[in-house]
């Protein structure tokens, strides 16, 4: 009697109340299931009085919520119909392009404009491809275990390692073609380094590759050159050093006029007025041989950058984690149209 009372006295204000009645009385857990429960263990007297009591009492509490649920539908219908379609929408926050990206993207199109393709590799490489074909004696410190993630233990001519360079890609589209060659590969590469300001376990490059007859060092100048104009601006100065990579010979490294203070000494390029901003050099007639190819014809010139570095004079950042902390506050600066 005393539910029945509740029940009838029911006068919810919302959906919500509504939910609440049904979950108290009709729900899994709810009270009329509870009853029926009770009544499995009453005494067949009782239950002949009882039952129509509890059947009763069942038909009243879901007669009353049906009831009460069409109208609350029918409220929701009616309000949705009353509203002004022809108001303003709420905008959507829109996102934007990762600093690295956005830097990548250009890079490709200033070399796809010079007849550059786009070449891609796997990011877990073996010995070959990242080191044995690019000329690396077997006792090169570059294999160490210091600045490889081996995947298998050893680190030795059968290992299996993440890219420690995308230089592997250049193999690979040298094994499988036919020069010339002319393409860029871009990619993410990982080396096994402290996390700090100015390194991290992993990083993007872009290099470069061009192979076919009588390519000269004089062609790897000016498309350099030409490539920092477009970069960071016409009268960007640039001076190549001697330097070395085992798949390269000569060897050099590229510095651009400082694009912060425009070679008048700031901290950026510790007061030198120059950056390091690649290195590059012609292709090692070994590493042409290793992959089919016949030096005595074919000559090469090779360049790989960073493109963390790249970004960092373009846009002054200084600390090479924010490209990977994803920090809103960090990339909701680099808004494009793009
Ligand atoms: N592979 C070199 C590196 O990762 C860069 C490079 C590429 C240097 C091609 C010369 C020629 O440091």
């Amino acid at each position: 009697d005393q539910y029945t009372t509740e029940v009838e006295a029911f006068n919810p204000a919302n959906a919500d109340e509504l939910e609440t009645f049904r979950i108290k009385f009709l729900g899994t857990k709810g009270l009329v299931k509870d009853l029926f429960e009770q009544f499995k263990s009453t005494t067949p007297e009782e239950k002949r009085t009882l039952g129509k009591v509890l059947n009763q009492f069942k038909q009243l509490a879901e007669g009353k919520y049906q009831l009460l649920k069409e109208h609350f539908d029918a409220q929701i219908t009616t309000a949705t119909a009353q509203q002004d379609l022809t108001l303003p929408g709420e905008g959507f926050a829109v996102g934007s392009r990762h600093p690295l990206s956005l830097v990548r993207n250009e890079i490709i199109d200033i070399f796809k404009r010079l007849g550059f393709v786009v070449a891609e590799g796997p990011e877990i490489e073996d010995d070959w491809h990242n080191f044995s074909a690019l000329n690396f004696p077997e006792e090169h410190p570059a294999r160490d275990m210091q600045d490889t993630f081996f995947i298998t233990k050893d680190g030795g001519k059968d290992s299996i390692a993440l890219r420690t360079h995308t230089s592997s890609v250049q193999v690979r589209m040298m094994e499988s073609g036919k020069p010339p060659f002319r393409a860029i590969m871009p990619g993410r590469v990982y080396r096994n380094e402290a996390i700090s300001a100015r390194a991290h376990c992993f990083f993007h490059q872009v290099e470069g590759l061009y192979v076919d007859e009588n390519v000269s060092f004089a062609d790897l100048k000016q498309t350099l050159y030409h490539f920092v104009q477009e970069l960071y601006g016409e009268g960007t100065k640039v001076r190549f050093r001697p330097s070395y990579f085992p798949f390269t010979e000569p060897s050099a490294e590229m510095d651009i006029s400082c694009t912060i203070c425009k070679g008048a000494g700031c901290n950026m390029c510790k007061y030198s007025g120059y950056v390091e901003i690649l290195g590059c050099g012609m292709v090692d007639p070994n590493v042409l041989e290793n992959c089919g190819i016949d030096s005595k014809k074919y000559t090469g010139f090779a360049f790989g950058m960073g493109i963390e570095r790249i970004t960092n004079l373009k846009y002054v950042i200084r600390d090479l984690r924010l490209f990977s902390e994803n920090d809103v506050r960090f990339l909701k600066q680099f808004k494009t149209d793009i």
